[in-house]
């Protein structure tokens, strides 16, 4: 099902480029104690689990799950609905929030306003993806994967209605597909 999609990028590039990442934090959080990985789900827990096994540092996974707002016309573009919270405080600890693709952005500028709140010792963001032409939220990604044209992606995570999420490639699904 859905493996006849165009691949965007290959099972193995994104397994060189989660190492990197992994290793770019390891480096960055030598001496953070240890750091609070928040994936935001769905989108994020195949790439979390990958980049969690590869980090050397004593890390412990976290879970916080959003849904957009804005399908419906009544209700604000970009707003951001918070459906689940990280089980444990996060104060004074280091913290990554880990994602699967940053779009208009919206999603991460909630999470960092909400998570800064809560005085962490520090905060940063690790996006698998990002589609900079349709992003408006300032928003920064101190770890990224890939930078993508604005076509819509899938596999690895991502999904199109619950769809072709277990993809082991992230292929694009073109609006015919949909
Ligand atoms: P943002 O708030 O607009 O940055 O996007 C937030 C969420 O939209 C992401 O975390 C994804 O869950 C979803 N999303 C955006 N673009 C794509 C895509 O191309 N494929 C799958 N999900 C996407
Ligand atoms: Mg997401």
């Amino acid at each position: 099902m859905g493996n006849d999609l165009p691949v965007l990028i290959s099972a193995a590039a994104i397994d060189r480029r989660v190492t990197e990442l992994a290793e770019a934090i390891d480096e960055d959080h030598a001496d953070a104690g240890t750091l609070v990985l928040v994936g935001v789900l769905k989108g994020s827990f195949i790439f979390l689990a990958d980049l969690a096994r590869r980090l050397r540092i004593p890390h412990r996974v976290e879970f916080i799950a959003v849904s957009s707002y804005g399908s419906l016309e009544s209700e604000q573009p970009g707003a951001v609905r918070l459906l689940m919270d990280v089980r444990h405080p996060i104060a004074g600890q280091h913290v990554v929030v880990v994602e699967d693709i940053v779009d208009t952005g919206s999603t991460l500028d909630y999470l960092l306003r909400l998570l800064a709140a809560r005085n962490p010792s520090s905060l940063k963001t690790c996006s698998l993806l990002h589609k900079p032409e349709r992003t408006k939220a300032d928003v920064t990604i101190d770890y990224l994967g890939f930078t993508i044209p604005d076509v819509w992606v899938v596999g690895y995570g991502l999904d199109f209605a619950e769809r072709h999420r277990t993809l082991p490639d992230i292929c694009e699904l073109p609006p015919d597909r949909r």
